[in-house]
């Protein structure tokens, strides 16, 4: 049995995964997963090309036996001619790259000692030792010019030259990747485009119960300096997320709105802060102070003994002291 149609239908096979799955690949997944029918083509495909070898090779047969002898003598010397040539080009290469000596000329290189009746050749190197042997002395005095001679750049300007292209991609991978973001992670978006996105899904999803200005209803106020579930965007972030105080009505939101949304629109309700809509609630929750914030930002006075006045960012906030 001939080799080349089993050949041909294996190389069709692999080639038509690979040209689906290239074709058809969207993401991680593999397309064949996403799409299982495409096993089904791909099935369809070999069970054709299977059909067209055996309808040629049936042909070729025909064909031969309707020869005459001598035409018939012709075509088995041209074709035992082509199967000797075969991949001609491999076997030359190869030779002149390992470049020993054909077994019929090795009485050239023989060495005249016998130990034991082991006898040794004097064969060359082969070719592709001998040339990388000479790419490693240019390798070497181009290496040494360069960086021994005129110092062009050491392994730490290496390593931090790295790294900073990795800081860039990783700032890159995390814009494709909004949704990365997590409680631990997650910052506060001042992008208007951000901004925008967190108003529109503020008004579809929250402003029922907190109201368009963000000024409360069911929900407590979002505008004022009063937080229940405390402030800054990793707090408003984990309380959209996880949902308030059981039975308070505020539901966990992760199921419905994806990270990233989730972060605009804790942006967008932080960035109601100190708004003042008219028809406030009453504040609820506790002031609250960013610890994160730096220091120069938070200035306090004490007002009298009983009352002392925080200014944050340049707004003032007045709460009583509370005695331990
Ligand atoms: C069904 C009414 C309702 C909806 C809709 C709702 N909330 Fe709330 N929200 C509440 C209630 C009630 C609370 C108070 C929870 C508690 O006391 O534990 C609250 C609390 C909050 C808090 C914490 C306030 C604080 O003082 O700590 C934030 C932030 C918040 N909601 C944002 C949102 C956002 C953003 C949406 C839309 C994605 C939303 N809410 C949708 C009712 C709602």
């Amino acid at each position: 049995m001939k080799t080349g149609p089993i050949i041909r239908v294996i190389i069709i096979a692999i080639l038509g995964y690979l040209v689906l799955e290239f074709l058809g690949t969207t993401g991680e997944q593999s397309v064949f997963v996403e799409q299982p029918w495409l096993w089904a083509v791909l099935g369809v495909i070999i069970v054709f090309h299977i059909a067209a070898e055996a309808c040629i090779g049936a042909l070729e047969r025909v064909l031969y036996l309707t020869l005459k002898p001598e035409a018939r003598e012709r075509y088995d010397r041209e074709y035992a001619f082509a199967k000797a040539n075969q991949f001609k080009w491999f076997k030359d290469t190869y030779k002149k790259l390992v470049g020993g000596k054909p077994i019929e000329q090795e009485g050239e290189i023989i060495l005249d000692h016998n130990y034991d009746g082991i006898k040794e050749l004097d064969n060359n190197l082969p070719p592709w030792w001998v040339y990388g042997f000479y790419a490693t002395i240019v390798f070497a005095a181009i290496y040494l010019v360069r960086f021994e001679v005129f110092n062009d750049y050491d392994q730490v300007e290496e390593y931090e030259a790295a790294v900073a292209q990795a800081k860039i991609e990783i700032e890159e991978y995390k814009k494709t990747a909004k949704d990365l973001v997590d409680v631990n992670t997650v910052q506060l978006l001042t992008e208007v485009s951000d901004l925008n996105a967190g108003k529109s899904i503020f008004e579809g999803n929250c402003a029922a119960c907190h109201k368009v200005t963000g000024a409360g209803g069911i929900g407590p106020n979002l505008t004022d300096d009063h937080w229940i579930l405390g402030g800054g965007i990793k707090n408003v972030f984990r309380t959209i997320s996880e949902g308030g105080r059981d039975g308070k009505g505020m539901v966990a939101w992760k199921s419905d709105l994806k990270p990233s949304e989730m972060a605009q629109v804790a942006s967008y309700v932080l960035s109601l802060h100190g708004s003042n809509p008219p028809e406030a609630k009453e504040p609820e929750g506790e002031i609250w102070l960013d610890p994160d914030a730096p220091v120069e930002e938070v200035k306090v006075e004490v007002i009298d003994s009983t009352q002392i006045q925080v200014i944050i960012e340049d707004e003032p906030v007045t709460g009583d002291i509370i005695e331990d």
